[in-house]
């Protein structure tokens, strides 16, 4: 039995403000210079505290919505908003983008990468140490501040890079395949972190919303509460699944319901696979 989907809506979203909607992308269609259609009519509500995973086969167009909503693209044709405004600055929303690689800077030691965004906004560094300090503790690297990036893990240098996006307490955290280059062990580890560093945040009060890019089935199920199918050429939305189980842990993970799921999603990915538009 397939799982209860919420259908993609057929009409476009509304733009009324809604407090609860940090990012709106309506009837986006994206055409780049040289001719790929990348995207075509998606429509994406992602809510205050939501845990969003984008799933797709590559080229369907993932990373591209990524970058609207870090507002390093910009649609051809719809639009995007955050929390209403049309421009991420105006919105007062603070937005981190977290990519593949981790991207350190390799001559400057750990405690220095973390601190990089707050030094770009000119904090004094008598706020930004404790900042510092509190972004590598959220991720276990509390003792390694002085360490170098070349003497860490391919799974630690990671844990610095979404160190370094969490020192600026984002409303939102948008994540482009963060794990896709770690081996498994370590995946399902960070995977575990991060689902509870998501919850830590929205039981705090101050509620993080994520998008998360993956190619991973079981990843995405394990971490997010809606999971979004997208096919390719041209990239669109095929299927939104929430995923109700408030518990992620291994007993999930091993469950019943985790497999059916994963199940499901392949079962609905390979027949997306097969309608593409040629
Ligand atoms: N700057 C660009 N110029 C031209 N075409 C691009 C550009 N960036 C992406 N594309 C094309 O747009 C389509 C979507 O690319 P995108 O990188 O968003 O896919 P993706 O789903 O993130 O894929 P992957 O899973 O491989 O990372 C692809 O056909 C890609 O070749
Ligand atoms: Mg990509």
């Amino acid at each position: 039995m397939l799982m209860p989907y919420r259908d993609i809506p057929a009409e476009p979203e509304v733009d009324a403000p809604d407090a609860d909607t940090v990012l709106l992308a309506n009837r986006v269609e994206k055409t780049y210079p040289n001719g790929t259609h990348a995207l075509d009519e998606v429509r994406l509500r992602v809510q205050r505290g939501d845990f969003v995973s984008l799933l797709g086969p590559s080229g369907c167009g993932k990373s591209t919505l990524l970058k609207m909503f870090a507002g390093l693209e910009s649609p051809s044709h719809g639009h995007i908003r955050w929390a209403g405004a049309d421009t991420p600055a105006k919105s007062g929303l603070k937005t981190a983008m977290v990519f593949q690689e981790a991207t350190l800077m390799p001559w400057a030691t750990v405690q220095a990468n973390v601190r990089l965004p707050l030094d770009l906004a000119k904090v004094p560094a008598v706020d930004s140490g404790p900042r510092v300090q509190k972004a590598l503790e959220s991720v276990g690297l509390a003792r390694f501040g002085e360490s170098y990036p070349r003497e860490l893990s391919g799974g630690m240098q990671m844990r610095v890079s979404i160190a370094r996006a969490l020192v600026t307490e984002p409303d939102v955290l948008l994540m482009d395949e963060p794990f896709g280059a770690l081996d498994e062990f370590t995946r399902l580890r960070l995977d575990a972190d991060l689902r509870a560093l998501w919850a830590q945040r929205n039981g705090s009060g101050q509620p993080l919303s994520v998008v998360f890019v993956t190619h991973s089935i079981s990843e995405a199920v394990y971490l997010s509460s809606r999971v979004v199918m997208m096919a390719a050429r041209p990239g669109r939305m095929v299927a939104d699944l929430p995923v109700a189980e408030p518990v992620r842990d291994e007993e999930f993970r091993l469950s019943n319901p985790f497999a059916a799921y994963c199940r499901d999603l392949s079962i609905r990915l390979l027949a997306a696979s097969g309608e593409q538009h040629t």
